[in-house]
C-alpha cells in the first residue's frame, strides 16, 4: 500500500510563497486503478512527480509498505517497482529501442516478448527495435515506447501522467487494454478522458492544489463535467 501524509509542495514567487498542493492525504491500494483529475494546473503532474521522487515533497510523507519513502531517490524508488510515463515524453540520444526494453526489464529480451510489449502499443518491433529513441521519433510513437517499457517493467507501482495525449489515432481501448496487463498492480493514472476515468476503482479530482473529490467515475461525474469547463487553476475564483 502506498500512502501520502500530509503532502504539500510549494515554490516562492516573487518572494511569496505558492502553493502548488496543499496537504494532500491518500492511499492507493494494490490491485487497483486510480484515476487522477482536474483542471489544467491543478497540481496532478506535481502530485504523481512528487509520489516518483522526481520533487521533494515541501512537507509530509510517503510511506511505501510500510517503509518511510519520502527521502528516496528516483533510481531507489524504481527499484521498490516504481515505474513513471511522463505527461511528454523524454527521449534518450543514442540508445535504441531495443537496449532501452532491455534496461526497463533489467534484462535482454528476446523477439518474442518484444513483440509483445510493442504490439500491445500499437506497434510492430522488426520496425522499431533498432530505432534510435530521439526526436526522429513522432510524439506518438515516443509515448507508445514509453507505454511498452511499463509493460516490460512489470513494476509494482505503475504511474502514467496522461498516457492519451499524443496517441488520438491509436483506440482508447488499446490503451485500456495496458491497464488490465497490469491489473495485479498499483496503477495511477492522469487523466482527463472520460473513457479511461470510467475504467478507474477511484477517481481523485483535484483543484487549485486541494483534493476536491475522491470516489468512483460514476458519484463524481457531475464534478468532473465542471472540471472539463474550468480550463486553467483559479478560473472560479476569476470567474
Ligand atoms: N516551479 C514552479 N514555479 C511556479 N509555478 C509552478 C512551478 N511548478 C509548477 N507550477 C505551477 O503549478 C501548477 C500545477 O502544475 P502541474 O503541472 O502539476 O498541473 P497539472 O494539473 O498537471 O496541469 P495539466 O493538466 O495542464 O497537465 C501550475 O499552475 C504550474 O504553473
Ligand atoms: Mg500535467
Amino acid at each position: 500500500m502506498l500512502k501520502l501524509e500530509n503532502i504539500s509542495y510549494f515554490v516562492f514567487e516573487n518572494g511569496k510563497k505558492k502553493f502548488i498542493l496543499n496537504k494532500m492525504n491518500l492511499l492507493f491500494d494494490e490491485k487497483k486503478l486510480y484515476c487522477i483529475t482536474g483542471p489544467n494546473g491543478s497540481g496532478k503532474s506535481t502530485l504523481v512527480k512528487i509520489i516518483m521522487g522526481i520533487f521533494a515533497p515541501s512537507t509530509g510523507k510517503i510511506i511505501f509498505n510500510g517503509q518511510d519513502i519520502t527521502s528516496l531517490s528516483v533510481d531507489q524508488r524504481a527499484r521498490l517497482g516504481f515505474s513513471y510515463a511522463f505527461q511528454t515524453p523524454v527521449t534518450f540520444k543514442g540508445l535504441k529501442v531495443l537496449d532501452l526494453m532491455n534496461i526497463a526489464c533489467g534484462q535482454k529480451n528476446d523477439l518474442s516478448s518484444l513483440c509483445s510489449y510493442l504490439s500491445s502499443v500499437g506497434l510492430c518491433a522488426r520496425d522499431y527495435i533498432n530505432r534510435s529513441v530521439d526526436k526522429n521519433l513522432s510524439g506518438g510513437e515516443l509515448k507508445r515506447i514509453e507505454l511498452a517499457m511499463l509493460l516490460a517493467r512489470n513494476g509494482s507501482v505503475n504511474i502514467f501522467d496522461e498516457p492519451e495525449a499524443g496517441i488520438d489515432l491509436w483506440s482508447f481501448d488499446n490503451l485500456t487494454k495496458i491497464f488490465e496487463q497490469l491489473r495485479s498492480k498499483t496503477q495511477i493514472v492522469v487523466s482527463h478522458q472520460n473513457k479511461i476515468l470510467q475504467k478507474a476503482d477511484c477517481v481523485i479530482v483535484l483543484k487549485n492544489g486541494n483534493l476536491e473529490k475522491i470516489g468512483t467515475f460514476e458519484a463524481l461525474q457531475t464534478i468532473i463535467q465542471n472540471d472539463k469547463c474550468a480550463k486553467l487553476r483559479g478560473d472560479n475564483e476569476r470567474n
